[in-house]
């Protein structure tokens, strides 16, 4: 298929364009390096540079494009609470610019990256999709927005789309992986301390209603989320948009993920108690069982020990190059 991937060269666009074109598919990648990398877009992909709301009309304007898997967002919980007029704007008035180029350029069909806080602070775990909707910060607020107006174009304009609501991605899949300017996730902020990066880890907040007082997450691997994307662009299907949580329905604590990282790098991970971060819910587990039921999706690297691996790895790697590039 011709696809357009927007946020090409962020952390999973970049892996999910990579996958796309082994699969043989032909990707034409927009991203503006806001936040994403040159070196992360994959070989073979075609690479348009610019904002999405400025450039997506005239690329698909060249016809023929089959799809769209829209990745490009601002996507940090904390900083959306600091300044959301950025995340109004550069998530919902920019996928409204994108879904109009579509329309107006006959692109039939939409795989948008979705996200599990759009639910906020869920009454109960695992969470499901048919269950409330209640953001706890700007940028859930945000990506719930847009699942909300992809629903209407759907209904109106007979688009095809999905929405993936990730829970927390992490790991690495070959030379890509987490490598942001300002890292601010969990995991590779507990392995930079591994490896002597940063001197220790602030877990914010010890008072959470869990069971050892951190807040708890869903951890699920960026190769496994990258297959779920594959599906769901093959099963889209016109005027119907789909929702599905994608994660692995185990709840890890901070401190266990620390603990993980421990001993996947065998390193001592200095770990102080900091206050909490705004707009963190306590706990955020997903149901994916209706993507594996209705699409067949089958996770064959999520669990944490694997994710924390091959995240080990990936870091470890950028931290030589780092280190060879400074000598
Ligand atoms: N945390 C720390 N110390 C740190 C960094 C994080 O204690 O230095 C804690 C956070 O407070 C949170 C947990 O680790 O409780 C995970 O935090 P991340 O920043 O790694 O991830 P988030 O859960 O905040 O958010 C991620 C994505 C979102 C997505 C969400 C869905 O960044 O895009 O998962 O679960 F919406």
């Amino acid at each position: 298929m011709k696809l357009l991937v927007t946020g090409g060269a962020g952390y999973v666009g970049s892996v999910c364009a990579a996958v796309l074109l082994e699969q043989g598919h032909d990707v034409t990648i927009v991203d503006n390096f806001s936040t994403g990398n040159r070196e992360a877009v994959p070989e073979g992909a075609h690479l348009v540079e610019g904002n999405v709301a400025d450039v997506a009309a005239n690329v698909l304007s060249a016809g023929d494009f089959e799809g769209v898997l829209h990745f490009a967002a601002r996507s940090l919980v904390g900083e959306s609470v600091e300044i959301p007029s950025d995340y109004w704007h550069g998530n919902v008035v920019t996928t409204l610019a994108l879904l109009d180029a579509m329309r107006e350029n006959n692109v039939p069909s939409l795989v948008f990256s979705s996200t599990a806080a759009t639910y906020g602070e869920p009454s109960k775990v695992p969470i499901t999709e048919d269950m409330p909707t209640q953001p706890t910060n700007p940028y859930g607020a945000t990506k719930l927005s847009i699942d909300f107006m992809i629903t209407s174009f759907a209904k109106a304009y007979g688009l095809a789309a999905t929405s993936l609501r990730y829970f927390n991605v992490a790991g690495a899949y070959g030379d890509i992986g987490e490598n942001r300017a300002i890292e601010t996730h969990l995991i590779p902020i507990v392995l930079q301390v591994a490896l002597g990066h940063r001197d220790k880890i602030y877990l914010f907040g010890d008072d959470w209603n869990t069971p050892d007082g951190t807040p708890v997450r869903d951890y699920i691997h960026i190769r496994d989320l990258a297959d779920a994307h594959v599906l769901a662009l093959q099963a889209n299907k016109p005027g119907v948009h789909s929702i599905y949580n994608l994660g692995s329905g185990e709840g890890y604590s901070v401190k266990q993920v620390v603990d993980m990282c421990r001993k996947v790098t065998g390193r001592d991970i200095p770990a102080e108690v900091a206050p909490r971060r705004a707009g963190d819910p306590a706990v955020l587990v997903a149901s994916s069982d209706k993507i594996k039921s209705e699409l067949g999706w089958k996770p064959t690297r999520t669990d944490l020990e694997t994710i924390a691996t091959d995240a080990w790895n990936f870091t470890r790697n950028l931290g030589d190059k780092a280190h060879s590039a400074k000598r």
